[in-house]
């Protein structure tokens, strides 16, 4: 019963009822629909909170993106493109008093269409710290790690990982060495 739709420059994401957790993207205003929650702005937090918020049986939502959809294009596909949608129609290039500007994605996905794909967390012991700069009667908000209720439960809940698979393994084996004085390894995780 979920219903996100997503209006695109306008680009809109909209799902049937029938079609349970669907969603549709388009273009065209939807005349006289109701929507339970808006979304502006299609990009990362948007849509990781308009997925999260249809995820709910019969909550329909509605996000209103003002850049296009541009999934399928290269310029969002290929990390190799990366830099060079800079400056160009999928980036907002706010200007600055300096005179520089300020990258972010004009396209559905924001930002994360045309970033450098790179997924990283901080530190336990550095969220901790952020954590312990608030009020005593402020720290229950959950800016520290806690799995339970901290902030890496919230990365947890916006994330879906896949793991590297037989072939990427085997690409990794293929183009690293394993005789040279640098070491690299993936990390376990200790708790
Ligand atoms: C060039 C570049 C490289 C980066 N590289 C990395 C990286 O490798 N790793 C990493 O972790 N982070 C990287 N980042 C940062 C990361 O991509 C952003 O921090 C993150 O995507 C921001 O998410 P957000 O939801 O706050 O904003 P965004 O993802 O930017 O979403 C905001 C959305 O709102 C839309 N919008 C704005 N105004 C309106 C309006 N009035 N009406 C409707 N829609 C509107 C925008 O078009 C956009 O789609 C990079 C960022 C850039 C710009
Ligand atoms: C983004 O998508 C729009 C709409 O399909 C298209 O006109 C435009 O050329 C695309 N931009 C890029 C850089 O691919
Ligand atoms: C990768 O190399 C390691 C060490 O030689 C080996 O144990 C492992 O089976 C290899 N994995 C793949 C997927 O080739």
């Amino acid at each position: 019963m979920a219903r996100p739709l997503a209006l695109c420059a306008a680009l809109a994401l909209l799902a049937l009822p029938h079609l349970g957790h669907a969603s549709i993207v388009t273009s065209t205003p939807p005349n006289h629909a109701h929507f339970d929650f808006v979304v502006i702005g299609g990009g990362t937090a948007g849509l990781a909170l308009a997925a999260r918020l249809s995820g709910h049986p019969g909550i329909s939502v509605l996000t209103i993106e003002a850049g296009r959809d541009n999934r399928t294009d290269a310029a969002t596909q290929s990390l190799l493109e990366f830099g060079g949608v800079l400056g160009g129609p999928l980036d907002w290039s706010w200007a600055t008093a300096e005179g520089r500007t300020i990258d972010g994605g004009k396209t559905l996905g924001g930002s994360s269409s045309i970033n450098g794909a790179a997924w990283t967390r901080g530190q336990d012991a550095q969220y901790d710290a952020w954590n312990a700069l608030l009020e005593p009667e402020e720290r229950a908000v959950g800016w520290g790690w806690s799995e339970d209720s901290g902030l890496l439960h919230y990365m947890q809940k916006s994330e879906t990982f896949h793991a590297p698979d037989a072939l990427q393994r085997a690409q990794l084996n293929a183009s690293h060495s394993v005789a040279t004085p640098v070491f690299l390894a993936l990390k376990s995780r200790q708790k």
